[in-house]
């Protein structure tokens, strides 16, 4: 988190950049504070695990820079803001047991490292933390309701995005609008979820929110079509996570249903059989299916993708009702998040 905002600060000239450091340093500090030093420690423990492994924290970020759009007291944001982070955390834990994932930030996966009940009993208490934020320490009780709403909605929204996520693996008819509306369930709801909180918390007009939420699932869509571009493009060394992993599952992914349409027969029924038949050797089953993405010119093509999306999405910041200054620090981070290697 601290290289990703670093950076961040050391490219752009942006005076008001010096808030967004020392919001960050104090949001780490609460984060630091918050220890789960609890028994049975088989319990705390992996969920210490997996927060110490940091990540980019791009959610509470959105949460504490949404809420600066109108308020400057960022502090009463942290419990909202974390409470957004340890959910996220939590559908992690859950996720790599269902995607068989041996890696998560450079580190083995909790399920690895302990077991899979560990990482399905530890996700569960997690879940059930990050309702004790945003009940003890996000405000007023009409506010709480009011977050705790929207946070309902996008919870079971992200059970049915890794649904559909679990089942396309196995559906053949899957087509690119039903990988888009899963993949707005599964990442864009969390994102845009985390910029209206921020906004609700901070009082802002109906109108203010509801372009938050859709600049939201626009940042969401372009960045869960980035995640899927590095899955299989990304660099092993720097990515953190296993390169080749939606492959081995058989994700159907845009990069996979857009080869699909675009390879000649041939190369189209090779891909297609890559992903429907057993292959023993998965490494060699990485490197055939890339090599037909390449054929296909797909990560240009997903690329591309990815970029409308966030064209769409700087169109719903710009009609936020904030000062473009007020701006700047969630223009930066979402900027610096499209260039991203993790
Ligand atoms: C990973 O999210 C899950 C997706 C929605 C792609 P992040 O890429 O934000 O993961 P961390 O928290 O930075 O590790
Ligand atoms: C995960 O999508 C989305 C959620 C955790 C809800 P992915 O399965 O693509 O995320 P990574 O690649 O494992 O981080
Ligand atoms: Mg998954
Ligand atoms: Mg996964
Ligand atoms: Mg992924």
């Amino acid at each position: 988190l601290l290289t990703f905002v670093r950076h961040i600060i050391v490219t752009s000239n942006i005076t008001f950049m010096q808030t967004l450091s020392q919001t960050l340093s104090s949001f780490s500090e609460y984060v630091e504070n918050q220890t789960f030093d609890h028994t049975p420690k088989e319990l705390y423990e992996p969920i210490r695990y997996i927060l110490s492994l940091g990540g980019k924290r791009i959610r509470p970020l959105l949460v504490l820079l949404s809420y600066q759009l109108f308020e400057d007291e960022i502090e009463n944001a942290f419990p909202t803001a974390f409470a957004v982070e340890v959910f996220h955390n939590f559908t992690l834990m859950h996720d790599d047991i269902m995607d068989a994932a041996p890696l998560r930030r450079g580190k083995p996966t909790v399920h690895t490292k302990y077991n899979v009940n560990t990482g399905i009993l530890s996700g569960d208490a997690m879940l059930i933390l990050a309702y004790d934020y945003l009940v003890s320490g996000s405000g007023d009780a009409k506010t709480v309701t009011k977050l705790i709403k929207v946070f309902n909605k996008v919870a079971k929204e992200v059970c049915e995005g890794q649904q559909f996520d679990i089942n396309f693996e196995k559906d053949n008819q899957v087509t690119i609008p039903a990988y888009l509306e899963m993949i707005r369930l599964k990442t864009a709801v969390l994102l845009a979820a985390a910029l209206a909180m921020g906004a609700i918390q901070a009082n802002a007009d109906e109108k203010d929110i509801e372009n938050l939420y859709d600049f939201g699932i626009n940042i969401g869509l372009s960045f869960q079509i980035q995640d899927d571009i590095l899955d299989t493009f990304g660099d092993a060394a720097t990515f953190g996570k296993k390169v080749g992993g939606d492959i081995i599952q058989n994700k159907k992914t845009y990069l996979y249903l857009k080869s699909l349409q675009d390879l000649d027969k041939k190369d189209a029924t090779l891909l297609f059989d890559f992903y429907n038949k057993d292959f023993k050797d998965e490494e060699e089953k990485i490197v055939a299916v890339k090599n037909l993405f390449d054929k296909a010119n797909i990560k240009q093509k997903a690329t591309q993708l990815q970029e409308a999306y966030y064209q769409t999405a700087m169109q719903h910041l710009a009609a936020v009702s904030a000062s473009d200054d007020r701006k700047k620090n969630l223009t930066a981070i979402v900027n610096e998040l499209m260039s991203r290697s993790v």
